[in-house]
Formats: structure tokens, sequence, C-alpha cells
């Protein structure tokens, strides 16, 4: 137990992060009507080396010509290692308007690499008069930057969500999968009567991010789920996500979002159960028990803290 309180993530919706390439704006008025709480538009991996200089130029086009209602609107730029990110965040910063909240650094490996960003960004912004500081977000997707998460999450105030990149991560650590998120055949437990038992390869960098972020105040965020086509895999590392303290999850195709949006939301069930243990605790308070029995199970002063995450998010998203 630490003396010091542990920071309050950001309170924002952040279910649902739809990606589009930034080379694609005929897709970019789709993506503002959509249900997802972020919009990410994408100046890296899904843009061709040819095509980034036009995808800036939509990008900084759309994002004052477009009405994208409340949502977080987040542009990723290039990775630290390519030619392209001081241009994307110079041309971003000096020419998109203030409708921009964000920018996703990806392959983050280290704290310096967002010291780097954060003293291009503070300059432009000094230099430009910007009224609105820039956010960061970003992508935990390399050994190096799973072997540095916790100095990457205190990095910056400027720093609001961490999201696990499942694609760069698996290349990164050389695992043996060409899959994006989910289940991946090579990964299994044989059970004594010689069943086969999947288990979750992505399961330890998630906890990483998830305490990190949670001992610094930032969002943590599963990423893309590549198959878009297998609904059920989706929901099954989306709720292995959420239960693990996750608040949400990219979509890389609009039908994911309704998907995330699912899951990421308390349910009413969910809720009125949250409610009923923080009333009965209230009981068992006033009663003088730090105790009590819930439906035949042990609640504590533990469950009222448990409970309590439930109907804060659920009152964050309908407020
Ligand atoms: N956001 C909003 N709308 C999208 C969309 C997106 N990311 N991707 C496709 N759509 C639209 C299509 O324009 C189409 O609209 P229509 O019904 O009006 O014609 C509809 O959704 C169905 O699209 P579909 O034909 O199934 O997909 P596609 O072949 O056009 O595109 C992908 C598929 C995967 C190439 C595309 O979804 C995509 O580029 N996703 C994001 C990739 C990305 O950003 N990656 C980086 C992060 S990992
Ligand atoms: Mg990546």
């Amino acid at each position: 137990m630490s003396f010091t309180v542990q920071p309050a993530a950001p309170a924002r919706p952040n279910r649902c992060q739809l990606f589009g390439p930034g080379s694609r704006p005929a897709i970019f008025e789709k993506m503002a009507a959509s249900d997802a709480d972020v919009i990410n538009l994408d100046l890296e991996d899904s843009v061709a080396p040819g095509d980034k200089d036009a995808a800036r130029a939509h990008v900084i086009d759309a994002i004052g010509a477009i009405d994208w209602g409340p949502k977080v609107l987040s542009v990723r730029i290039n990775g630290l290692d390519t030619p392209y990110w001081y241009r994307d965040v110079v041309d971003l910063l000096e020419q998109a308007g203030d409708r921009l909240d964000q920018i996703m650094i990806p392959k983050v490996g280290c704290a310096a690499d967002l010291y780097a960003v954060d003293a291009l960004v503070s300059a432009v912004e000094v230099a430009k008069g910007r009224a609105k500081p820039i956010d960061f977000e970003v992508i935990i997707e390399t050994a190096a930057g799973f072997a540095h998460v916790e100095e990457i999450a205190a990095a910056t105030p400027r720093l609001k969500a961490m999201s696990l990149g499942a694609a760069d991560f698996a290349a990164s650590m050389g695992m043996a999968t060409t899959g994006i998120g989910g289940t991946q055949a090579g990964y299994y437990m044989v059970a004594p009567d010689g069943s086969r038992h999947w288990a979750d390869p992505w399961h330890g960098v998630t906890a990483a991010i998830v305490a990190a972020c949670r001992t610094h105040g930032v969002l943590p965020v599963d990423g893309p789920f590549g198959d878009f086509s297998d609904d059920a895999g989706f929901e099954a590392q989306a709720r292995r996500a959420a239960t693990l303290g996750m608040v949400g999850k990219w979509a890389i195709h609009p039908k994911q979002v309704a998907l995330a949006n699912a899951v990421f939301t308390p349910s009413e069930a969910q809720v009125t159960e949250a409610r009923e243990i923080l009333a009965a605790m209230a009981e068992a308070e006033a009663a003088g028990q730090g105790a009590a029995v819930y439906k035949g199970r042990l609640v504590d002063l533990a469950s009222i803290r448990q409970a309590q995450v439930i109907v804060t998010q659920a009152e964050m998203i309908d407020g």
C-alpha cells in the first residue's frame, strides 16, 4: 500500500476508437457519423509511403471541414524511426484547427520518445498561439515499449491513453503468430483428459499496460482485432481486456464499433448489481459491520470500490 493517491484516468468515454486511413478521405464522413467515442485518422501503417504527403493534407483539411460532434479526434502520426513524423507534427499543429484533440504516437519505446514529441509540440503551440494543448495517446507495440511501459505512462501530463498494438508487438517480440489479437493456434495447454485449452498470449502485456496506466492516471485500451469477419473472436478478446481493466478497444472496420460499445458499456444488470452491493454495504456500515452477505456471497469494503468502478463508468457514459 502506498500513501499516494492513485490518480483518476481522464473521465471521458473511450469504449471504441475507430481507425481509418488518412489516404481514404471518402470514409471520413462515415467515421464521423459512427458511434465510436474516439476517431483515429491514420497517417502511419495503413498509408503507403507514396501517399504520406497526400494523406497528411487530407487529414488536415478534414479536421476543420467535417463535423466530428463530441468525439475525441485523434491523428496517428508516423513512428519516430521514420522520416515522416516531424512533418506530421509540425503540419498538423501549424495548419489544422483547434478541433484536433490528440495525436497518437506509435511504437513508443521509452519516456524520452514522448519528451522529444512533447518538445516539438510545445514549441509549435507557443509559436502559433494554439489555445488548446494537444493530448497524447501512445501504442505499446514493441518489446521496448513493454519493458519500459511504466516510465512511458509517467512521461508527460499530455498522455491520456495507452493502447496495445498486437500485430507490431508480436513481430517485435518474435512471437510465432501472424494473427492480429485473439486466440493463437500455438498457445494452448493440454488438460489431463488430453483436450486442448487455449490460453491468452496477450495477457502479460495487457496486465502490464493496465498497471502502468492505473498507476499514472492514463486510460488503458485494447488495440486492433484483425479478423473483422470473426465477431465472436472480437467479443471474447474485448471481454478479456475489459475483465483485466481496459476501458475500450479499437475498431478497424465499422462493424466492430457496436461490438466494442456493447462490451465496454456496463450492462443494466451489472449496474443494478453494483448499486445493490453499495446499498448492502451502506446498511452494513450503518450497523457497524465492515462485511455483509449479498446473494449468498461475501461483500466488504473492497466490494464498494469494485462496485463504484462500474457505477462511475455507467454515469460517465450516460452524462
Ligand atoms: N470507417 C468508416 N467506414 C468504413 C471504414 C472505416 N474504417 N472502412 C470501411 N468503411 C465503409 C465503406 O466505405 C463501406 O461503406 P458503404 O457501405 O457506404 O459503401 C462500408 O464501410 C463497408 O466497407 P467494406 O466494403 O466492408 O470494407 P472495405 O473493403 O471498404 O475496407 C478495410 C476494409 C479493412 C480496408 C477498411 O475498413 C480500413 O481501412 N480499416 C482501417 C484500417 C486502419 O486504419 N488500420 C490502421 C490501424 S490498425
Ligand atoms: Mg502498429
